[in-house]
């Protein structure tokens, strides 16, 4: 055998992230702070937390998981994310309090996107959107427990966005195409990712930022990003790209099962703190300083 062939994009992205180094500029630097705005709102960190569907309740405990991590959001004061769920779930969600992005699937019921979207906004939730990376399926259109996905149109994507006066998040963009036409389309945030490597060679979510920041240069859509975040480096990395923030995913879930809130809150405390360090040992001391100035990508 010539060579090991590796279609994971998992593991191409993990290999991607870890051959981007980062330099020192230490003389006159201070110690950076990780506040960030999004959406006219004051966060204390461009970290955030994953679209999760379906964490039920672990062991006895009293709250489902995805409640114990919007609590943790909460307590961060981070922005916080939710996908796949029935009404019912999403407000127990709403009702932790935190600031929460409903993210909801492309269902070929099309009366269930728009009764989602309506619900979310008149719940209190801070954006609505959908990932559209879970579209199609090897048979077509995907299932997804049991619920069929339809294709999604730009005039669709356009009809979402003029349901809410909320702000609209188009969640699995992997490239610059898609990246315009959801600014097109009245966007106000995208999160480029491939959804935990759906797609077989997915190209890294770190290495179509940098081109996709320069398609949206002056066009009011902010860019997070996810896929393989699993420290503040990651992050740092992330923002250095083009990235306007940050979501951990499956990287929370061990914190989460062991410890509820206070894990996560213990995790992403932790994720936030190494971006400080980083940002402060290169000279950023806001997030919005941040540039791809101190970033090397390893050759190879
Ligand atoms: C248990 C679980 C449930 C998820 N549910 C959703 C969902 O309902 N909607 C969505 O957009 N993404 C969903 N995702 C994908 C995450 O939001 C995120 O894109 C992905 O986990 C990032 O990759 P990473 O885990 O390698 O960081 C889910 C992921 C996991 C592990």
């Amino acid at each position: 055998m010539g060579y090991e062939r590796i279609s994971d994009a998992n593991e191409i992205t993990a290999r991607y992230m870890d051959s981007i180094l980062i330099e020192e500029r230490l003389i006159d630097s201070v110690v950076a702070s990780t506040k960030t705005e999004f959406f006219g709102t004051e966060f204390d960190s461009p970290v955030m937390t994953p679209a999760f569907s379906h964490l039920g309740k672990y062991g006895d405990r009293q709250l489902t998981g995805l409640e114990e991590y919007s609590i943790a959001a909460k307590e961060l004061n981070i922005l916080n994310f939710v996908g796949m769920t029935e009404n019912d779930w999403f407000r127990k969600v709403i009702d932790t309090g935190a600031k929460t992005v409903r993210i909801v699937k492309p269902y070929a019921d099309h009366g269930k996107v728009i009764d989602q979207m309506k619900y979310a906004e008149a719940a209190g939730a801070f954006g609505i959107g959908m990932d559209i990376d879970h579209i199609f399926g090897e048979n077509g259109l995907d299932v997804v427990i049991g619920e069929e996905m339809a294709e999604q149109t730009s005039e669709m994507l356009r009809e979402y966005v003029e349901l809410t006066s909320l702000p609209f998040v188009v969640k699995g963009v992997l490239s610059v195409a898609d990246a315009v036409k959801c600014a097109d389309i009245g966007a106000k945030a995208i999160i480029v990712s491939h959804h935990h490597g759906r797609l077989p060679y997915a190209v890294p979510p770190m290495m179509v930022l940098p081109k996709i920041k320069e398609a949206l240069k002056g066009r009011d859509v902010k860019i997070i990003v996810d896929c393989g975040i699993a420290s503040g480096a990651d992050v740092y990395k992330a923002l250095a790209l083009g990235a306007d923030a940050a979501a951990v995913g499956r990287s929370m879930l061990p914190s989460l099962e062991a410890d509820a809130a206070e894990g996560v809150r213990g995790f992403i405390g932790h994720v936030t703190n190494e971006l400080r360090f980083i940002m402060s040992c290169t000279g950023f001391a806001t997030v919005r300083e941040i540039d791809d100035s101190c970033i090397y990508v390893k050759a190879g």
